[in-house]
């Protein structure tokens, strides 16, 4: 039994898809009155947009569903979040071998893709950053199903 768990949402930009997790996950965390349980943050492999808000497209959609990420601000995902996260969930298989890369040689938390806890046979979150607003309402669908499933694995843990 664990007293408190630790998630990392990792992406490539950090302004789009892991806020958007972060966000997601934290509500329905909240909704189960986990939230003092958890701790939960998300960031990018790259570095490009350090410090900035998350994409202005991002931020309606999760508004549109009653989700406020507006104050999440971007960071880079470093090795040392691989010794201090009890799950480290990556969006995609080229995330994945970004993160891979650091973990062969730091060790610690092995990443995971993030819909491994969901319901769909997608295994990715497709990139919304170049497409219209569909995508963005995909992004929070996929994420959505896989935060429950997530969810529900950790309220075994902390039971
Ligand atoms: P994210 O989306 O990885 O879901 O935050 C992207 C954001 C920015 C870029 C790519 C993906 N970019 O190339 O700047």
């Amino acid at each position: 039994m664990a007293d408190r768990v630790s998630v990392l949402f990792v992406c490539l930009g950090n302004i789009c898809r892991s806020p958007s997790a972060e966000g997601v996950f934290r509500h329905l965390a909240q909704e189960h009155g986990l939230l003092d349980r958890l701790h939960i943050d998300s960031c990018g492999t790259g570095s490009w947009h350090i410090g900035k808000s998350p994409d202005e497209r991002a931020t309606a959609a999760a508004a549109r569903r009653g989700i406020d990420i507006s104050d999440l601000r971007a960071r880079q995902f470093r090795a040392e979040d691989l010794d201090q996260f009890d799950y480290v969930l990556v969006m995609d298989r080229s995330n994945l071998a970004d993160v891979r890369e650091v973990w062969h040689q730091n060790g610690g938390t092995e990443p995971r893709l993030f819909l491994d806890f969901g319901g769909s046979r997608l295994a990715e979150v497709p990139d919304p950053y170049y497409g219209g607003e569909d995508g963005f309402e995909h992004v929070l669908d996929l994420i959505h199903d896989a935060s429950s499933g997530l969810l529900e694995e950790i309220r075994r843990r902390l039971a």
